[in-house]
């Protein structure tokens, strides 16, 4: 018996009873609507349209630059391209650290403006009004805890968080906010496995993971990464499901090579 595979379309509630089976969810990036496409028809559960697009797609070094008009295009690409599983949009920096009205305005603009079916936002306690806000529209709220990439110069280093226990109490008391708030699922970066598995047990949402150890009821890694499209990253957490990189430049300077010969187009290749 297989929760997932028995649905037409991922929900919040599928997840919801994943978790309670004890079924594992699968989440991974996309930014646009060739991925999203092929990822979705694979059966993925969860596509992230991640403000990692920032780094990813436009080459910055953080997620901060990125653009809530950015974040909209890419999402509206992703959205055009799938049919079954749940798409999750960030909320990118900038765009509701405000107030929780900004907040609200800015997960109002994403849920018209995409057809996307949840936000993203990251951070504990600062931001449960601005989560019971957006839940109370009826928009799905996911939560984001541990390595939040928008606090890079507040951390100053992308390394492991909530080694120290004052900043694990804060960590599990700020899940246990956004549970209340009525997020329906967290992510958790880049913590201690024993954290994660203490968080994943004491919530009755689902969390997932991206270097937070198996003990997480679900699992995420950025699409550039475990493809290895991008190669130059290799955190201990990754694994890299191909070497794109190395594919697609042998394809490529193979059509090089068959232009600068006259091989390609051949005689069945021409009109
Ligand atoms: O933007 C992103 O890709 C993310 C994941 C790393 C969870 O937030």
């Amino acid at each position: 018996m297989s929760v997932h595979k028995d649905v037409k379309k991922i929900t919040t509630n599928t997840l919801q009873k994943m978790k309670a089976a004890g079924e594992k969810i699968s989440m991974i990036t996309a930014y646009d609507f060739s991925f999203a496409k092929i990822f979705d028809a694979a059966g993925i559960d969860i596509i992230l349209v991640g403000d990692s697009a920032s780094n990813v797609m436009a080459g910055h070094e953080t997620t901060l630059p990125i653009t809530l008009d950015q974040m909209i295009y890419h999402a509206q690409s992703v959205v055009r391209g799938i049919e079954r599983c749940l798409v999750v949009v960030d909320l990118p920096f900038g765009s509701y650290q405000g107030n929780s009205k900004e907040a609200l305005n800015s997960a109002i603009r994403i849920m018209k403006e995409t057809g996307g079916h949840s936000i993203k936002l990251e951070g504990g306690e600062e931001v449960v009004e601005s989560v019971k806000r957006i839940v109370g529209t009826g928009v799905p709220v996911m939560g984001h805890l541990g390595l939040t990439p928008q606090s890079i110069y507040k951390f100053g280093t992308y390394t492991v968080r909530a080694k120290e226990e004052a900043e694990a109490e804060k960590l599990k008391k700020d899940a246990l906010l956004l549970q209340e708030a009525g997020c329906f699922a967290l992510v958790l970066e880049k913590i201690p496995a024993s954290l994660a598995k203490e968080v994943s047990e004491s919530l009755t949402i689902p969390t997932i993971g991206i270097g937070a150890g198996s003990s997480c009821d679900g699992q995420v890694l950025v699409m550039h990464d475990m493809l290895g499209i991008n190669t130059e990253f290799k955190p201990r957490f990754l694994r890299q499901y191909l070497n794109m990189s190395e594919q697609i430049t042998t394809a490529v300077q193979h059509y090089i090579s068959d232009v600068k010969s006259s091989d390609f187009p051949n005689v069945n290749e021409q009109y």
